[in-house]
């Protein structure tokens, strides 16, 4: 029966869910109470659709995984008691581990001190975040602007764009096929994701899509927009693609798009919301390509796993069209002191513990043992790749793919699929994972392909795989 004619008493509820967050231990009839109310609340108030997606609930949704608590830098564990690797990373908002404890004091300080600030006196933590992220950053990229998202940190770079660009007639953006950028209306224009964006259509006007890491189709692309008058404002790209499945460009494909904009005088916008904070092996990944944006997207990991966090940093160049109204992009939220706690407490554990040379070191390891995989089992996959720990397996069929996130799962290794390629499982563990660690992962993935490729040479599922890799 649906109960969305039923009568809650908004106090019962809120009262019951505050009595499971001063909870510390759990009996067996508490997590059956627990999960069946967690399942009850995602299918009545959340979207049921979410149950049929998870891995996690079996079908007919009989039995779900709760979340209850991280148990270590790495992994987490449910309210059953079952303890999984993770190596999904929150799609990589852990970079620096579950509850750091060097975030979670500077946060706790913090909140003890002001959670939230006045909005008219100067906040210090805002201040002194965008001062390190001025140091952080490459190039020239001094001013930010704090969100509290990807989405709001690409929708900022956006606008700022346009400010920028408008008085010197330029107003077209053009971004790559299979990008993520988020989904709020001007980033999701950018985003290129057909099933995403066509039930919100028409977007925002002025975007065009080229494939990703093909120079000569971007540079076709702006020499039309300057035929047709529709200069470009803005180039904006993921340095690799993290939802697209983990795509690296070729080398010399970022260099290239840089000169390209310099010569007509558009801006290079860099999503880094997933691959920035030591993911790739550097602290940003247009390090590797030597590569400096006009304006660079962050998010995610940036808050270290505690706050929710997003910065646009620009050069002064761009940033200054808001000096003379700093009103015209505003948030309440964006860069309260709690964020910019985490944030700066988690660019100290990056840098103090190395973490980007970690992530290029385990994630070499890795990578080899994932290709070593691959080419065991050409029948499910055609390739693994990735740099440092941002790696994606790519399977014939979506259903392979599937199934194998679905077998970590049961293996308690947590992965799952990328937003924009369904066939990439991406491997995207919190930095500090160890080497025991990554060597778990590849025998539990040994495993688990072992498995499905027995299953496939099953008479009865022979024919249901064949029939899909056409
Ligand atoms: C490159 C990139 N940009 C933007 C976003 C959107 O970030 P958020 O989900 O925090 O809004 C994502 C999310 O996956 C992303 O990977």
């Amino acid at each position: 029966m649906s109960r969305s004619n039923v009568r809650l008493n908004p106090l019962e509820c809120a009262q019951q869910a505050l009595h499971w967050i001063h909870r510390d231990a759990l009996t067996q009839d508490d997590i059956a109470a627990l999960n069946q109310d967690v399942l009850d609340c995602f299918r009545e108030y959340v979207n049921p659709g979410f149950l049929e997606y998870r891995k996690s609930v079996t079908t007919g949704c009989d039995y779900g995984a709760v979340e209850w608590c991280a148990s270590g830098p790495n992994t987490l564990i449910d309210t059953q008691g079952n303890e999984y690797l993770d190596c999904l990373g929150g799609y990589g908002i852990f970079n620096v581990g579950h509850r750091n404890p060097n975030v979670i004091a500077a946060v706790e300080r913090q909140l003890g001190r002001q959670p939230l600030h006045s909005q008219e006196l100067l906040d210090p933590l805002r201040g002194m975040l965008a001062k390190t992220l001025a140091a952080l950053t490459p190039g020239d990229l001094k001013y930010s602007f704090f969100s509290n998202s990807g989405t709001e940190s690409v929708e900022a770079a956006l606008k700022l764009a346009k400010a920028y660009q408008s008085p010197r007639g330029k107003s077209t953006f053009i971004a790559a096929s299979g990008a993520f950028h988020g989904k709020s209306l001007g980033a999701l224009s950018a985003t290129g994701k057909s099933a995403f964006r066509r039930p919100f259509m028409p977007l925002l006007p002025g975007f065009y899509h080229v494939p990703f890491g093909d120079i000569n189709t971007l540079r076709k692309q702006v020499q039309q927009c300057q035929k047709t008058g529709d200069d470009v404002a803005a180039i904006i790209l993921e340095p690799i693609q993290g939802e697209g499945g983990v795509i690296l460009p070729p080398e010399d494909y970022l260099p290239a798009v840089r000169a390209l904009c310099d010569e007509v005088g558009a801006l290079l916008i860099l999503d880094e919301v997933q691959t920035g904070m030591g993911r790739t092996g550097r602290m940003f990944a247009c390090e590797h390509y030597g590569v400096q944006p006009d304006i660079l997207c962050l998010a995610k990991a940036l808050g270290g796993g505690v706050m929710p966090i997003g910065a646009t940093v620009a050069t002064e160049e761009v940033f200054s069209v808001l000096f003379e109204n700093p009103f015209l992009h505003t948030t309440t939220f964006g860069g309260n002191p709690l964020a910019c706690a985490a944030a700066l407490a988690t660019v100290n554990e990056l840098l103090t513990k190395n973490l980007p040379e970690q992530a290029a070191t385990q994630g070499a390891f890795l990578l080899q043992g994932l290709q070593q995989l691959a080419s065991e089992f050409p029948q499910l996959i055609i390739e693994a790749r990735g740099l440092g720990l941002l790696q994606a397996i790519e399977f014939r069929k979506n259903k392979i793919g599937y199934a194998f996130a679905k077998a970590l799962f049961q293996r308690h290794v947590l992965v799952a699929g990328t937003l924009n390629n369904a066939k990439s499982v991406r491997i995207e563990p919190p930095l500090t994972i160890t080497r025991e660690q990554c060597i778990r992962v590849l025998k539990e993935a040994k495993e688990a392909l072992k498995e499905l490729s027995d299953a496939m040479s099953d008479e009865n599922n022979m024919k249901e795989y064949a029939a899909e890799r056409k």
